[in-house]
């Protein structure tokens, strides 16, 4: 479930822990934009910025991501997810998960679906 792959970054541009959002196409309330972390083990994933529990963008729009543990938290309410798998592992998200995107790191950039599946 690749789709349509559009360049988000260099690979240099996203160290270990960073994490950059980009918008979905088409644009629409609520699913217009996504984000990709790097994980400490070198590892790009790319979800929907969209929490289960109420469709709010999990930031807020704020940037903020991820708590103290490294999970990511949705700031409406305390959704927690793995950040490796988009799994709720705490929180009013019930055992709903993220939406993944698909992502792609090669010759130095970094690649992701810009279209919710
Ligand atoms: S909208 Fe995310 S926890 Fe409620």
């Amino acid at each position: 479930m690749e789709g349509r792959l559009r360049r988000l970054c260099a690979s240099a541009d996203l160290p270990a822990g960073a994490s950059i959002r980009f918008p979905l196409e088409p644009a629409r309330p609520y699913a217009e934009e996504g984000f990709a972390y790097r994980a400490p083990d070198g590892r790009v994933r790319a979800w929907v910025n969209v929490c289960p529990h109420r469709a709010q963008p999990v930031d807020l729009g704020d940037g903020r991501l991820f708590n103290a543990a490294g999970e990511v938290e949705c700031q409406a309410h305390g959704a927690r997810f793995d950040p490796s798998s988009g799994a709720c592992v705490g929180g009013p998200c019930f055992r709903n998960e993220l939406r993944p995107l698909a992502v792609v790191e090669s010759e130095g950039e970094i690649r992701a679906a810009t279209e919710a599946a």
